[in-house]
């Protein structure tokens, strides 16, 4: 009797075990897609060539832990406008990969640029605002973005 019931129970244990592991990205590990909007998308504020707003974003989103990211890029558009880039012109990354896209309109951003004399951990940044089309690379289903790849002031 014991042991029937250990041989339903097993399978029952591994089956749950694995929902469970499927079950994990959504509370454990950061996604591509949602470190692509913690990275790149402020779209509640306008693009700024103001340091000070680099060096407060690239800190409160977590980008100078561990060391000072050197470039990064904040989109000041809606969301669902940078994703519906993936749609838009296919180009080619700057890796060589063949998923990336360039929007069709102008975007604002803002570029941070890490300081020369800066040293960790006083990250400290330059701050430029544009008006560019922007190349981002989008994976998954969704396909949403998971990458910044460039920005760029002529559309080709
Ligand atoms: C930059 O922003 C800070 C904080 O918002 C402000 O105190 C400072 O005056 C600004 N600097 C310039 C040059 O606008
Ligand atoms: C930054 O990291 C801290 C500590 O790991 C975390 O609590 C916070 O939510 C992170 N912030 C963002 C914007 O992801
Ligand atoms: C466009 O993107 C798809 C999907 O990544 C890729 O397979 C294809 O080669 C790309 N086409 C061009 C013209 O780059």
């Amino acid at each position: 009797m014991a042991l029937e019931k250990s041989l339903v129970l097993f399978p029952l244990l591994a089956l749950l075990l694995l929902l469970l592991e499927g079950a994990q990205p959504s509370l454990g590990k950061e996604s591509p897609a949602k470190k692509f909007q913690r990275q790149h998308m402020d779209s509640d504020s306008l693009p700024s060539s103001n340091s000070t707003y680099c060096n407060l974003m690239m800190k409160r989103r977590n980008m100078t832990e561990g060391r000072c990211k050197p470039v990064n890029t904040f989109v000041h558009e809606p969301l669902l406008d940078v994703q519906a880039v993936c749609l838009q012109e296919n180009v080619t990354c700057k890796n060589g990969k063949s998923n990336c896209y360039q929007s069709s309109s102008r975007m604002r951003i803002t570029d941070c640029r890490l300081s020369s004399g800066s040293k960790y951990p006083n990250c400290v940044y330059r701050a430029k605002e544009k008006n560019s089309h922007i190349i981002i690379a989008c994976e998954g289903n969704p396909y949403v973005p998971v990458h910044f790849d460039a920005s760029v002031d002529v559309s080709t």
